[in-house]
Parts: C-alpha cells; structure tokens; sequence
C-alpha cells in the first residue's frame, strides 16, 4: 500500500514537474533585457512588465545593460542559459546588439525587438513599437501650433543616433517643421547641418545622421544641458526672445528646459517632450515643460508578452506591418501615442489610472 502511494506520488510530482516545464524546459521561459537604469523610461517599463507578469503562468526575468552593448549580450548569454524560449529586448545599441540576438536565434530563441529596432541582421523575428514617426511629427507640430508670430528662433536636439528611434522621432519632427522653417515661421538657431538641408522635405538617413552628428543629446539630460549651455553662450541677441525648442524626450526637455528659464535673454520657450516621465507631468503642471508625448507602456507590455505567449502556445503572433531593419521586413505590431500638455495632463494621465493624482502637486 506504501510503495502504491509513493509510486503515485512520484508519478503526480512528474506530472506537475512537466506541467510547469510545458513551455520549453528551462528555468525561464522569457527573458527581458531593457537598456538602461539611469533613462526613468526603462524604469517605467520594468515596473509594467512587473505589473503584467504578477499572476502569469510563465516565468520571466528582467535584466538591465546600464548602456553598454558588453553588458548586453552578456545579459543575453545568461537568459540563454536559464533556457528561454523568447527574448524580449530594447537594445542600448541597435546595430550592435546583432550579435546577442544572432546568438539567441541560434540556440532556437524567437527575438522580439522592444521599442527599439535592432537593426542590420535577420536575427529579429518580430517588432513591438510605438508609431515613432507620429511622435516626432506631434513635436514638431506642437511647436507650430502654439509659436507667435514669425522668424521665431527654433533649437533642435535630438537622441542617440546609435538608437534607430532617434531618426525616426527627427524625421517625423522635420515632416512638419521644414515647411514652416521654409516659409519663415522659424529660423534654425542651433545647427549648420540643419540649416544647409533646410529646402529639403525628405532627407535621407545620412542626411538625418549629418543633423543628428551635431545636435545628439545621446539621450543623456547632462549631454542635453551643456549643449543647450553651448547654444546659448554662442546664440545672438535675434536668436533669443520667445524661442522653440524640440527636445527628443522628457529627461533631456528638462535639463534643456532649465537651461533656457536661466537665460535672462529667453523672455519665453516652448519645449517638446516624450514619455510622460513623472518629473516631466510635475513641469507640465507647473509650466516649465510644454507637452509630453505619452506612451502607454502598459500596452508595449501588453502586446510583447501577448507575443510571447502565443509563440509558447505555438501561434502565430498578429502583426499590423512591418518595419525594414536594413537586413529584413520584421513584422511588427505598432501603438499610438497621445500629446499631452496642460489641458489634459489629467484626464490623460490620472484620470486613466497610469499615475495617482498624490504623485503631484499643484494639479487641478
Ligand atoms: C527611445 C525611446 C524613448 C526614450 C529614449 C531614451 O528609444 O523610444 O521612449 O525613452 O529612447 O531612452
């Protein structure tokens, strides 16, 4: 009776074991890998993800690179050990991160691509995105609506060009902006290369990467500061008054912001953003910073684990288009965005239960 029962025993324990195991055999069957702490954008999305995964089945591990493609594929070597299925990541470094996901292809692993395309390599199988054009375009487009009058001096910085997201916000921004630098509305203040392209409707990607060279905040805000310093140091009295500026994301809006309020020579600015970083809503609502794009990142999560998941289940995941990545069409699923700025900052972002109204103050 004894050994009946160890014996069936045995043969439940088993069936649990494989039960549990039924997605692959490893110990993790997704592994996530987000660029960077320092960006509170990342930080956002791990706090979403975590959210998202509280009562799922699957087992999954978050690993962040802290900016460097090293660390990176070291991060992915050690998800690839843990025996994953599917990576999810948001490379530091698009081209570089090539050869972390040509490794994981090689090990069987399906590559989801995370906000940012990694690019040059057929090693990608799918895209999760924002519509990135559409945010930059709704920069730009911000700074048009609300600039006064004409000549307005117009300071363009943009993200890291290692992140092929950073062209795409510029040109979506340039979409808008060249015809209304064209017609006068604005006149470039902070970039040669800008102003010698500035009859140009569509550049090119080297064209975009001549501009980028010279205005790049690498997404760092303390980049993002002393350029603006340099700007200004370095801009005449016709270059100052009521300016505009399009800054690519909100940690570098602020640090441009604040350089700007300090300028006794700025009587006003208007600023862009991104993200709808915490720090950035509190400026909104205090009329430091003028718009923010938000990404709900609880969809990015949404769609990328609903990817993994049906590739576990062994479907085919929906797509919506594709994005080329300079070696191949990746299939992609695309999310839009919302422009936020001071008459919606609180039905967009409280209202919709993405922030607590008592993470602010000042809001009414
Ligand atoms: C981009 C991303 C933005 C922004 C930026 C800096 O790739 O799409 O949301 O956070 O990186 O990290």
């Amino acid at each position: 009776m004894k050994k009946k029962i160890s014996i069936l025993l045995v043969a439940m324990m088993s069936i649990f074991i494989i039960a549990g195991c039924n997605t692959g055999g490893g110990e993790v069957s997704v592994g996530i890998v987000l660029p960077t702490k320092d960006e509170p954008r990342w930080v956002q999305d791990e706090a979403r993800f975590k959210a998202a995964l509280e009562d799922s089945d699957y087992t999954t591990e978050i690993l962040f690179s802290q900016g460097s493609s090293a660390k990176e594929k070291e991060n992915v070597e050690t998800l690839l050990n843990k025996g994953i299925d599917v990576l999810i990541i948001a490379p530091h470094d698009g081209a570089a991160a090539g050869s972390a996901v040509e490794a994981a292809k090689k090990d069987g692993v399906t590559v989801i691509s995370y906000d940012r395309l990694i690019t040059d390599t057929d090693a990608v199988d799918y895209y999760v995105t924002f519509d990135s054009i559409a945010v930059g375009a709704a920069q730009g487009q911000y700074l048009i609506d609300n600039a006064e009058g004409s000549g307005v001096p117009l300071y363009l910085y943009a993200g890291a060009a290692s992140d092929n997201n950073a062209f795409l916000f510029f040109e979506g921004a340039w979409s808008v902006l060249q015809p209304k630098i064209a017609d006068g509305t604005f006149v470039i203040a902070n970039s040669s290369e800008a102003e010698a392209l500035k009859d140009k409707a569509t550049l090119t990607r080297d064209e975009l990467g001549k501009i980028l060279g010279q205005v790049t905040t690498n997404w760092d805000p303390n980049e993002a500061k002393n350029k603006a310093q340099t700007n200004l140091t370095a801009a005449g009295a016709d270059l100052k008054g009521d300016v505009a500026i399009l800054a690519p994301n909100d940690g570098t809006a602020r640090s441009i912001a604040d350089v700007f309020a300090s300028d006794g020579a700025v009587t006003s600015y208007l600023v862009s953003g991104q993200d709808a970083e915490l720090a950035s809503i509190q400026y909104i609502i205090d009329g430091k910073q003028s718009m923010t794009v938000f990404k709900d990142v609880r969809t990015l999560v949404q769609d990328a684990m609903g990817m993994a998941v049906d590739i576990l289940d062994g479907k085919t995941p929906e797509t919506t288009g594709s994005y080329n990545n300079g070696s191949i069409d990746v299939p992609a699923k695309q999310t839009d965005v919302i422009v936020v700025n001071q008459d919606n900052v609180k039905a967009e972002l409280i209202d919709s239960g993405y922030y607590e109204a008592s993470e602010f103050t000042g809001l009414d």
